[in-house]
């Protein structure tokens, strides 16, 4: 299977908190998309964590073609397969 699986074709609004660590899934394969479930085990991938520097709405990626470090959408999933 190639990896990273697109799981979605459009971003998904989470709401972050301050200070808290998230685990965002970086192969696709999280039936709890945007976020890490452990599907990766196995799969020679890991889930991109980081610390969200503010309580907001962030806009995730889950077609995982997104350039953004942390997951979030920066429109990439509107380029052609
Ligand atoms: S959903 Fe992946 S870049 Fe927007």
């Amino acid at each position: 299977m190639e990896l990273p699986k697109r799981a979605g074709n459009a971003p998904v609004p989470v709401d972050l908190e301050a200070g808290k660590r998230y685990a965002y899934c970086s192969c696709g394969l999280s039936e709890s998309q945007p976020f890490c479930n452990g599907k990766h085990r196995g799969q020679g991938m890991a889930p991109t964590v980081f610390v969200a520097e503010e309580t907001k709405t962030a806009y995730m990626c889950t077609c995982k073609l997104t350039s953004n470090p942390n997951g979030f959408c920066d429109g990439s999933h509107k380029k052609p397969v």
